[in-house]
């Protein structure tokens, strides 16, 4: 049976409790059959462009060159049901190319005669049974003997466990989907009540890719078709018991992925259970908005506060009620304090606005200052009397900030105006899939920060809530993106879930083909406007990756500008009026460190040159957005390799080159210009040289590049002359032709004529041996053995001065006692050893390794070693912490 002790405990205080439910899982899962169709059972062709379908490459790129090989494509592919074969004749944009996706026949092309075919009628969706429906599987109901389940802990992906295979999805990272059942143990002290109506209870999952289904003892709950939105299912359909007998039991369909990227699949992020009063605040039910009334500098101001409560009586009667608000600084300092009282009908559901509260001399949230207050409320119904413990609190973080948007200056913060340098991202890692612990969303965001970049793009899809409470201590911007255009339900959840983030600066609605309905503006301005009836107060605009909302009469607060540079000028003369900022841009690919690209390796080379036709270098696509004042700013694709996607190729590679950092978080070259465009040389001097200096003697010239933020560079050949001083251009590169001798070379930076910064790159020796280091800190503390928290190792392959080897790929193997090695990673785009191998060979000499400590690791050191033929092998300690911290819901109840 399920594993009975709950390691985190519940959190119960006064009339909240908050559960965290991400331990004692049983799981099984069944891998999608691949090949799922043939041309007699599947006859879904298009013709004429059907917008929906993505576009799956070009014959030249390793996709099939035929209709009947695309079609065979589609079969093979979990996560298409149609598919176009756009010949020379066909009118499509790109004649010669396999269009395939998964279409919703009835919304997406029906009503363009569009369509040859019926779609696969096994995607017709079944009827909703509702809630309380007794469930028709043995695996929902309650005596279900799941003792052979294997026991896992959620966040848990089940996809990236599986193996690499060509016949799987490309643009999903060729691994195969599938079908999951989880289940797991509900203790239920009150469960009487909660029967009877004298307490609430519900759970929150937070994130369930693709579509679930959820089952408690045999009831069905509810179910659920995003894979990026939270669910809240209220428990008391089921038959309750007291006691620890409940089961809860999700079915977890991912056979139908929803991106054009990796979305991975299964109980990906947390999950809760919240018991309170009848009365009480309904989920993500408190705004806490606040406006800077008058500034006193750029970190302080004075503020309003508006707060607004949306509370529910769930009770049969009429209930007298008193709320009492408060705001504190984060170290509990109680600030300022309100109470009032007032009447909810019976079942009766209201929003209160409470009285504007003061903060005099606020400190203000800004990237360089990333201050944040905490918001308390308490609801009384006097049934229990107005004093004691109240009968429901909560709690929100928030900040004070003035946001200000211009046509011609862009963005500014608290009166300062900054540009937007911002990268778009999915939510894969390295190893771990989509189930990114909450500790590594700090990481994958600072990460980006030591290259300069100051904003994060949610591409598609509003975020894990771990991420924006990391942006919101860090100071990064957030551009927080709804899935789908036109779908109100999913855009309403992301903005209640998510305004009171100071970090988020725009709300967008959509990207590219996820905006297109059949009435593309109509819906956008509808979602549009529900975005400011839910935010009225933050400064916030609302915008979209998407051309066709650009230019001539645009619908957006913020024009989103998806490459392109060369129309910004066009698209901002013909509306003046409003502001842009680039929503996407460059595009541009590589792999860390390579020189040439290679086909048939899967192998980009790293220099800034290479893009698709769409796209542009970093310093094309940079110099446009900094070069004009009213382009806010802009998001580069992509700030991390993701997995899936890999243009411009296909297998072998199953992750992106798009990613200024690899997979793994080692950077490319592209990381260093970045580095040096967005820094000011106040902040820190850069240059930096590529590529590395490992030749075979008699090479002959090699390409040299420098990236710098000084004003003049200087190269010294191996040999000691001076290959000339030269001005540094900014945002671009110095280049040199250098003839290949072993040895050193040498970049000097200059500034004001004086020599500021030296930097050498040299031919190391062959490699000796490995060497291990905790990477950027993560697990440099400890790591908690919470079934969660993750310690990250880079492994180095070192000659025998200890320099990196940057032209080593040797096999390394890396093991642990006490601990678990979860997976390796090493940024080769078509590294095919599956992701939770403990085996992968070095790429440009490095490698990631993913550790945990063992369940139940507790006050024990873990031991991680790495091992390869022929190198000194290398061994590091990490120290085990305690449990003593669950992960953090937003809507904890406190203490007060
Ligand atoms: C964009 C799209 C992204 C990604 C990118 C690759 O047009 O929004 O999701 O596909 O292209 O260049």
């Amino acid at each position: 049976m399920l594993r009975a002790a709950l390691l985190f405990p519940t959190l119960c205080l006064a009339g909240r409790e908050v559960e965290n439910l991400d331990q004692g899982w049983r799981f099984v899962h069944e891998e999608q059959q691949l090949r799922r169709c043939n041309s007699q059972t599947f006859p879904s062709a298009l013709r004429g462009r059907c917008p929906s379908l993505a576009p799956q490459g070009r014959p030249e790129d390793g996709a099939p060159g035929s209709a009947a090989a695309c079609r065979d494509a589609c079969c093979d592919d979990s996560s298409c049901n149609a598919w176009q074969w756009c010949g020379d004749n066909a009118g499509c944009e790109s004649p010669n190319t396999c269009f395939k996706g998964l279409i919703d026949i009835q919304r997406d092309c029906s009503g363009h005669g569009e369509w040859e075919g019926q779609g696969d009628p096994s995607r017709e969706p079944e009827p909703e049974p509702r809630p309380g429906h007794p469930c028709n599987f043995q695996q929902c109901l309650r005596d279900f003997n799941d003792s052979t389940w294997t026991q896992i802990d959620v966040p848990h992906d089940f996809v990236v466990a599986g193996n690499f295979t060509p016949r799987a999805d490309k643009s999903h990272g060729y691994l195969p989907y599938g079908v999951a059942w989880y289940r797991r143990q509900l203790c239920l002290q009150e469960a009487a009540e909660i029967m009877e109506g004298s307490r609430q209870s519900w759970l929150e999952f937070e994130g369930v890719m693709v579509k679930s289904k959820v089952w408690l003892n045999g009831a069905f709950l509810g179910s659920h078709s995003s894979g990026y939105t939270p669910q809240i299912l209220d428990i008391s359909p089921a038959p309750l018991e007291s006691g620890c007998s409940n089961v809860l039991a999700v079915l977890v369909d991912a056979t139908a992925p929803d991106g054009w990227w990796y979305d991975g699949g299964g109980i990906y992020r947390h999950v809760w259970r919240t018991t309170t009063s009848p009365v009480h605040v309904v989920p993500w039910g408190l705004y806490a908005p606040a406006k800077v009334v008058g500034a006193q500098s750029v970190d302080y101001g004075d503020a309003e506060v508006y707060p607004i409560v949306e509370l529910v009586n769930k009770f049969q009667d009429q209930k007298a009620i008193r709320i009492a608000c408060s705001i504190r600084s984060l170290d509990g300092q109680l600030i300022t304090h309100q109470d009032l009282r007032s009447v909810l009908a019976p079942g009766e559901t209201v929003e209160f606005p409470l009285k504007t509260m003061y903060l005099k001399g606020a400190r203000l949230w800004s990237p360089g200052s990333p201050s944040l207050y905490e918001m308390i409320v308490e609801i009384w119904s006097t049934d229990s009397g107005n004093e004691g413990p109240p009968d429901d609190q909560i709690k929100t973080t928030f900040g004070v900030r003035n946001l200000s948007w211009s046509p011609d200056i862009g963005f500014s913060i608290n009166g300062v105006v900054t540009k937007i340098l911002g990268t778009a991202n999915h939510q894969d890692f390295a190893v771990l899939g989509v189930a990114v612990p909450d500790h590594l969303q700090e990481h994958r965001l600072k990460k980006l920060q030591q290259f300069g970049a100051n904003a994060w793009r949610t591409a598609h899809n509003p975020p894990n809530e771990a991420l924006l409470n990391a942006a919101d201590r860090l100071g990064v911007l957030v551009w927080d993106e709804n899935h789908r255009n036109g779908q109100d339900e999913e855009m309403e959840v992301m903005i209640k879930r998510d305004r009171n983030h100071p970090s988020i600066v725009i709300w967008s609605i959509c990207n590219e083909r996820l905006c297109d309905t059949i009435d593309v503006r109509g819906d956008a301005e509808r979602l549009k406007a529900l975005a400011h009836r839910l935010d009225p107060h933050m400064g916030r605009v609302v915008s979209a990756n998407y051309n066709n909302f650009n230019g001539n009469r645009t619908p957006m607060d913020l024009m989103g500008f998806d490459y392109g540079p060369e129309m910004y000028d066009k698209w901002h003369a013909e509306a003046p009026q409003a502001p842009a900022i680039s929503s996407e841009t460059s595009s541009a690919y590589s792999d860390r460190g390579l020189v040439w690209n290679n086909r048939t390796a899967g192998h980009v080379r790293d220099y800034d040159t290479e893009h698709p036709s769409w796209g542009q270098t970093a310093e094309v696509a940079w110099q446009a957005i900094l070069s004009r004042p009213f382009v806010g700013g802009g998001f580069t694709w992509t700030g991390w390799d993701y997995r899936g996607e890999p243009t411009p190729y296909s297998w072998p590679d199953v992750n992106s080159h798009f990613g200024i950092l690899d997979i793994a978080g080692f950077w490319k070259h592209r990381a260093h210009w970045y580095h040096a465009c967005w820094t000011a040389p106040s902040d820190g001097y850069v240059l930096h040289l590529l590529p590395h200096w490992n030749w075979e003697p008699g090479h002959g010239s090699v390409d040299v590049w420098a990236y710098s933020n000084l004003e003049e560079l200087e190269l010294i050949h191996p040999n000691g002359t001076s290959l000339g001083r030269r001005q540094a251009p900014q945002c671009s590169r110095a280049e040199w032709q250098v003839p290949y001798m072993k040895g050193s070379l040498t970049a000097l930076g200059y500034l004001g004529g004086r020599k500021v910064k030296t930097t050498v790159v040299s031919t190391t020796g062959s490699p000796s041996a490995l060497r291990m280091e905790i990477m950027d800190g993560i697990g440099a503390e400890g790591v908690r053995a919470n079934g969660q928290d993750v310690g990250l190792i880079s492994v180095e392959v070192v000659d025998d001065q200890g320099a990196v080897v940057p032209t080593s790929s040797e096999m390394i193997h890396v093991s642990a006692t006490s601990g678990i090695v979860l997976g390796t990673a090493n940024g080769d785009p078509s590294s095919l050893e599956p992701n939770f191998s403990p085996r992968r060979s070095a790429f440009g000499g490095r490698l990631l390794a993913v550790v945990r400590p063992e369940p139940r690791g507790l006050g024990r050191t873990m031991t991680v070693r790495a091992e390869s033929p022929n190198l000194t092998p290398a061994e590091l300690r990490l120290k085990v912490l305690g449990l003593n911290s669950a992960p953090e819901h937003s809507d904890m109840a406190v203490f007060v």
